[in-house]
């Protein structure tokens, strides 16, 4: 500083200009400069599209997010009641603990186990609250990393959730994929998955959609899901359950959560992902849980030690509002018994849609077979529709979807379930 004094003093006001006004590489240079422009995300992206398009006819169809039949988002009652309780109360706002708030994991792990599990019983599990689906997954890709010395590979059913690749390749794991959807029945490729399956390498890593598969609607049978859970032991393969949609299947939670129970009960130590974000519409309030289960209960005290020391440096301990509102729900008798009948109501509202949407291709004039509309369960029907065909309904008829044909039936209704139909047979005759 004392040197560029002087030198503004002695070379004058021209070496002031050169210094000070005149552009120079320096001061105008960016940080940023060689940040690349990144594609919109495969899912939310088309959120963003559909905002911007001011047709009074638009879909979204694009994320998995539930719609009433007028087409609008839609609060649970229970919700509702839950938070008015928890209004009452007058709670502090003090922090969650790393792990997060004690009623709600233990409810979690409650819920996708089963109020009689063994492994709850003898306190073999560690359950976290996290940061709805996509943080579970995190959590559980980054503990992965961090501990499963065995194998990096992760093996993710093929297609699988976009999100799955992005979340263990960033966590330092090497993606693979075994067969699963078989476009020529547009049902699920029993024979491929488990030909693939056999051939893993032990220790390997392997991902399993508990129900309403996300992309496909495609589930394993009981049957299947046994023989699956007989061949990974026999592979000795860890088993990584993703349950983002209990409740969403079937109607009915327990029966939802069938495969993970019976693995558990085959004595595989799974690990498991949760969210409330379908199951109780707590999209943007953030609830879910990462579960461990491990082989006894001082294993699933080191485990959980870890578990904080992961997530203390990314968020210190996740938001309390939610974990409150799923916790009041879960142990409230009433308002449990609410909950029940409104997952009933929304996964009953999608199988009705999914009916009037192949009735309507058939009046439509549709030569096609539809009868997967009506097979596949869950939020999603993986229609199969090429990409130049979604991008025809999304130019010609503002139907946003995402491109490997993926629709949400959560957002069809029965006034636009006639312009749906219209626009996919116009696309596809
Ligand atoms: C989806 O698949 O649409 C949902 O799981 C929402 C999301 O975050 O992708």
């Amino acid at each position: 500083m004392h040197l560029l004094h002087n030198a503004v003093c002695v070379g004058g006001p021209i070496l002031f200009l050169l210094l000070f006004v005149s552009p120079s590489p320096l001061c105008c240079s960016s940080w940023w400069g060689g940040v690349q422009m990144g594609p919109p995300d495969p899912i939310l992206g088309v959120s963003e599209a559909f905002k911007r398009d001011t047709s009074p006819k638009k879909m979204n169809l694009g994320v998995g997010a539930y719609r009433d039949d007028h087409g609008k988002p839609f609060v649970l009652d229970c919700v509702r009641k839950a938070e008015a309780l928890i209004a009452s109360k007058q709670l502090d706002k003090e922090y969650l603990a790393i792990g997060g708030l004690g009623d709600f994991t233990k409810s979690c792990a409650q819920l996708a186990l089963g109020a009689d599990s063994e492994v709850l019983k003898s306190g073999r599990n560690i359950t976290v609250q996290t940061i709805s689906g996509t943080g579970s997954l995190c959590i559980g890709a980054n503990f992965l990393s961090r501990f499963h010395s065995a194998s990096r590979d992760v093996y993710l059913p093929k297609p699988s959730w976009g999100n799955h690749t992005p979340i263990f390749r960033d966590a330092g794991m090497q993606l693979k994929a075994y067969r699963y959807y078989d476009p020529s029945t547009c049902g699920f490729d029993f024979n491929g998955a488990l030909d693939d399956i056999s051939k893993m390498p032990e220790k390997s890593v392997i991902m399993l959609h508990a129900c309403a598969h996300n992309p496909t609607g495609v589930d394993p049978k009981p049957e299947q899901w046994k023989e699956i859970a007989d061949l990974v032991k026999k592979r000795d393969l860890l088993v990584f359950f993703d349950m983002a949609y209990q409740g969403f299947a079937s109607g009915d939670i327990d029966r939802d959560a069938w495969a993970v129970r019976h693995f558990i009960e085959q004595g595989h130590k799974i690990v498991l992902s949760q969210s409330f974000a379908k199951n109780m519409g707590l999209y943007g309030e953030r609830v879910g849980g990462f579960t461990v289960v491990c082989n006894d209960a001082e294993e699933a005290k080191r485990v959980e030690s870890q578990l904080k020391i992961l997530i203390r440096p990314m968020y210190s301990n996740p938001p309390m509002n939610g974990a409150r509102i799923a916790a009041t729900i879960l142990n409230t008798p009433d308002l449990y018994k609410i909950w029940l009948e409104e997952v009933h109501g929304m996964a009953n509202r999608i199988i009705k849609m999914r009916e009037q949407l192949a009735a309507n291709l058939k009046n439509e004039g549709s030569t096609l077979d539809w009868q997967h509309v009506i097979d596949q369960i869950g939020m999603f029907c993986f229609t199969g529709l090429k990409p130049e065909q979604v991008e025809r309904l999304t130019k010609e008829f503002s139907v946003y979807m995402t491109k490997d044909g993926r629709i949400s039936m959560a957002g069809v209704t029965s006034s636009n379930v006639g312009y749906l139909a219209h626009g996919i047979h116009a696309v596809t005759k």
